[in-house]
């Protein structure tokens, strides 16, 4: 999978794909990131991608041109599944839409700043829009590297243990139940009995029930179909 992301600050997004899963992802060539500085594709000698916005008010707008001429060049080598534009007013990003996102095969991504993006780009270019929640960021990349991180796990051969993130939470709809690992007490705190019994078809049954009530208690939202 490739995927482009077209920013105005490149270094925030320097460290996100260089590390544990996502390193291995693109070690073993199953996602690829590029990140493009939107910067190079400004006008004028100030490189400029930003002006004031029409109708007055505060808040710088990014152009419409620099964006343009970026996703144009970039689709001269590419035809995105996907050109995402990642805003506060966007769809919200749930893990059905990481799922959905992580068997397109090439994605571009484009992060915005100060007041937003010139909106005839996200009239005639976007075709999705996503929130990674009701906060509002200093600028998409992070939010980007949020999607990607959540989108990258989930390309077949990336986790070595396939079967791990199908019991992630959220990935049917619920959280996911309380984990252990050695040692079995530790300060009088003990592990659940249950989990040392062996007993397979014990353990799914008390992790399910444990998912649930963990799920009634702090995401009751979840429940409601
Ligand atoms: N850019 C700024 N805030 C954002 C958010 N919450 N989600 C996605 N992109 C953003």
């Amino acid at each position: 999978m490739e995927i482009d992301v077209l920013c105005a600050v490149p270094g925030l997004l320097e460290g996100p794909f260089s590390h544990s899963i996502l390193e291995r992802a693109s070690k073993r060539n199953l996602l690829h990131v590029q990140v493009i500085d939107l910067r190079e594709y400004g006008l004028g000698k100030h490189h400029q991608i930003d002006d004031y916005q029409y109708g007055g008010g505060a808040g710088m707008v990014m152009m419409v041109e620099p964006l343009y001429n970026a996703i144009t060049e970039l689709q001269s080598d590419r035809a995105y599944d996907e050109i995402i534009f990642m805003t506060p007013d966007g769809l919200p990003f749930t893990q059905a839409k990481a799922n959905q996102l992580s068997l397109k095969g090439q994605i571009l991504i484009i992060c915005g700043h100060y007041k937003g993006i010139d909106e005839r780009i996200r009239e005639h270019l976007v075709t999705l829009e996503l929130s990674i929640g009701d906060y509002v960021l200093s600028g998409g990349e992070l939010a980007a590297a949020v999607v990607i991180d959540a989108v990258g796990r989930l390309i077949p051969g990336v986790l070595n243990d396939e079967t791990s993130a199908l019991f992630d939470s959220f990935q049917d709809g619920i959280l996911a139940p309380p984990v252990y690992t050695r040692p079995a007490e530790f300060k009088g705190w003990k592990v659940p009995d249950i989990l040392m019994t062996g007993n397979e078809a014990a353990i799914d049954a008390w992790r399910e029930e444990q998912a649930e009530k963990r799920t009634r208690e702090r995401r009751p939202d979840l429940l409601r179909d």
